[in-house]
């Protein structure tokens, strides 16, 4: 029997006329075309629970009507590969990256910025925020006049996901209180305030953000190099030749000098690994052109 097959037999009370391997197969042939995301035999049973409210709300019925509407309505397809996102995230996550970023990287580029070049980083793969919010207030540290003074500079953080709903999360910046356990207090104490017993980031370092909906698979619009790129526990999904070739095209996005930040179980390999030279636990600085 094959790892599918075993995977279908576990599913309990599901009818082979309502979900089949066939379809599981599909679905999973569609979202790795689309989004680069694996799932792998086991997942067989989240596919049925992500997706089955979809195939109801629908009308489909069953999910082999569900795949053929996935196949040829693209808003469809999106709903479904948004709804198959895993958006697992934690403020300061990874909590060396903020320390490095903070000792090594921040004062260059408030050097830059003060002197009216541009500074711009990415936080690719944002899920709803917690990194983005997490990266923000550390480019910022504790001054609460440090967001204006940068709103006057030319300086961006953008946010991209593919997941509509984790990134309307990220922009609300609003977040219940018990998440905030890691942001050290006094970063907590200049960014946030509370609103509706919860915890909501400040207006002005909201203004230096940008939110934007991104397949890390597709087009890329942005024209400038960055100078920092976190894409933290993303590229796991992914498969090897995925990973290699994301990797390559964030090699080629960073600006000389610049770093990648990258999740605990990643790794940099292929042709960025040319490009890059690794200066701490999954950090990567790009060499001088
Ligand atoms: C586990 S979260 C990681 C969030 C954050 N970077 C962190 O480390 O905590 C992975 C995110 O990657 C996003 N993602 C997966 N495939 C993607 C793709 N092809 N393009 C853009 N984002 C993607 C998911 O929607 C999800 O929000």
């Amino acid at each position: 029997m094959t790892a599918l097959a075993e995977a279908f037999e576990k599913l309990p009370g599901i009818g082979k006329g309502v979900y089949a391997p066939a379809d599981f197969e599909a679905v999973r042939k569609i979202v790795h075309q689309s989004a680069g995301i694996v799932l792998v035999p086991g997942k067989a049973m989240l596919v049925y629970s992500r997706l089955a409210p979809l195939v109801r709300s629908t009308g489909c019925g069953t999910f082999a009507a569900y795949v053929k509407r996935i196949e040829a309505d693209d808003a469809e397809r999106r709903r479904a590969i948004c709804a198959l996102t895993t958006n697992h995230t934690f403020f300061f996550r990874e909590g060396h990256h903020f320390d490095h970023f903070s000792t090594h990287v921040r004062p260059g580029l408030l050097k830059r910025a003060s002197s009216g070049e541009p500074v711009r980083i990415w936080s690719a793969g944002c899920s709803s925020g917690e990194e983005t919010w997490s990266i923000m207030m550390t480019m910022l540290g504790t001054d609460r006049a440090a967001a204006a003074r940068l709103g006057k500079l030319d300086f961006l953080l953008l946010a991209t996901d593919i997941a509509d709903h984790a990134l309307a999360t990220a922009e609300a910046a609003q977040y219940r209180i018990d998440t905030l356990e890691a942001v050290p207090g006094e970063l907590r104490r200049a960014w946030m305030r509370e609103r509706d017993g919860q915890a909501v980031v400040v207006d002005d370092a909201r203004a230096l953000v940008r939110f934007k909906s991104l397949n890390l698979l597709g087009d890329w619009p942005m024209a400038r190099p960055f100078d920092v790129i976190f894409c933290r526990n993303v590229m796991i999904y992914f498969d090897q030749p995925t990973k290699e070739r994301l990797v390559h095209r964030f090699a080629r996005q960073i600006a000389p000098g610049g770093h990648l930040y990258i999740g605990h179980s990643e790794r940099v390999t292929g042709p960025a690994a040319q490009m890059l030279t690794q200066v701490g636990p999954t950090i990567y600085r790009k060499d001088a052109a």
